[in-house]
C-alpha cells in the first residue's frame, strides 16, 4: 500500500513552483473540488490556489455528468486567473501536464482523446473538467479540475465502464497520488508560463492526441457528426471531415471512435 498522507505541507514543500501549489487546501472527504475553489476564487483566492479532495461525495464531470471520485483517486481544482486570450490553451494545458505526469511517475504512455480526456491503454483514466467566468472580455476566474483514477480497484465499482481503467489497474500496483499531485501542479505551471511563447504548447497537444486519423462519432449539443479527425485548430477546435467532403469545425463535443 503506497498511500501516503496529502496534507498541503507535504504537497507543498519545496515545491518547484512559483505560484501554482503554493497555498493548498485539503479536506479529507468533500462535495467537490470545484464548489470551494469556486468560492475561494470569488472571493479573490491567490492565483494557483489548489483545493484537494482525499475523496469526493458529489464529483462532476462534464455535460453535467456525475464523477466518481472515491478514495484513491486525485481529485484537484486549481484557481487560475488567465487573460481571455489563453482561455482555450487551458484543455491543453491540463491534459499535457496529466501525460506528462503519468510518464514521470509511473512510465505508462497516455494519450489525449479530444478534447481533454487522458487514455491509457485506450481507456479513459482521467477527467478534464475547466469552468471560467468570463465578463465581456475580461476573465474573472478559470477553474481547472482534474481527476485521476489512480488507485482504484475496477472491481469494487461495477458502475465503471469498461472504457474506463485505472493507473493501478494498469500498472499491476499502487501509485503514489503525493508524487502524481506535486508533479501535475509543476508542469501545470511550466505550460501555463510557456502560453505568451508562442505555440508549443498547441503543437505539444495536438501530438498526443489519440483522436487524429481516426473514424469518430462527436456530439455536440443536441447535433451529432460523424466522419474523419483531420486536425485541430490552435484554439483547440477539431476539425472533422464529412462523407460529403465538407470540413466541420467543432468547438467543444463528445468524441466516440468508430474503429
Ligand atoms: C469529465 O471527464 O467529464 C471531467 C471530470 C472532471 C473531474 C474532476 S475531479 C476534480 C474536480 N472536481 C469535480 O467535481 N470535478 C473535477
Amino acid at each position: 500500500m503506497v498511500e501516503n498522507s496529502l496534507s498541503p505541507a507535504a504537497i507543498t514543500n519545496n515545491l518547484d513552483t512559483r505560484f501554482i501549489g503554493q497555498r493548498v487546501i485539503y479536506y479529507p472527504r468533500l462535495t467537490s473540488t470545484m464548489d470551494v475553489a469556486k468560492r475561494e476564487a470569488q472571493q479573490g483566492a491567490i492565483e494557483g490556489t489548489v483545493v484537494i479532495a482525499g475523496e469526493q461525495t458529489a464529483g462532476r464531470g462534464r455535460i453535467k455528468r456525475p464523477w466518481l471520485s472515491p478514495k484513491g483517486s486525485i481529485a484537484l481544482s486549481i484557481i487560475l486567473y488567465p487573460s481571455l486570450a489563453y482561455l482555450p490553451s487551458l484543455i491543453m494545458v491540463a491534459s499535457l501536464a496529466v501525460v506528462r505526469c503519468i510518464d514521470k511517475v509511473t512510465g505508462l504512455k497516455s494519450q489525449i482523446k479530444w478534447p481533454n480526456d487522458v487514455l491509457v491503454n485506450d481507456k479513459k483514466v482521467c477527467g478534464i473538467l475547466i469552468e471560467s467566468d468570463v465578463r465581456g472580455n475580461t476573465v474573472d476566474y478559470s477553474i481547472i479540475g482534474i481527476g485521476i483514477n489512480t488507485n482504484l480497484r475496477l472491481s469494487d465499482f461495477p458502475e465503471i465502464p469498461p472504457t474506463t481503467t485505472s493507473l493501478s489497474h494498469e500498472l499491476g500496483r499502487e501509485v503514489s497520488r503525493l508524487d502524481i499531485i506535486r508533479c501535475l501542479l509543476a508542469e501545470t505551471e511550466r505550460l501555463y508560463l510557456a502560453l505568451p511563447a508562442g505555440e508549443s504548447v498547441y503543437h505539444e497537444w495536438r501530438d498526443n492526441l489519440a483522436t487524429l486519423g481516426k473514424k469518430v462519432r462527436v456530439k455536440s449539443g443536441e447535433t451529432t457528426y460523424e466522419g474523419t479527425a483531420e486536425s485541430v485548430a490552435s484554439d483547440g477546435s477539431l476539425l472533422l471531415r464529412q462523407s460529403d467532403g465538407s470540413l466541420t469545425k467543432i468547438v467543444a463535443g463528445d468524441v466516440t471512435l468508430r474503429n
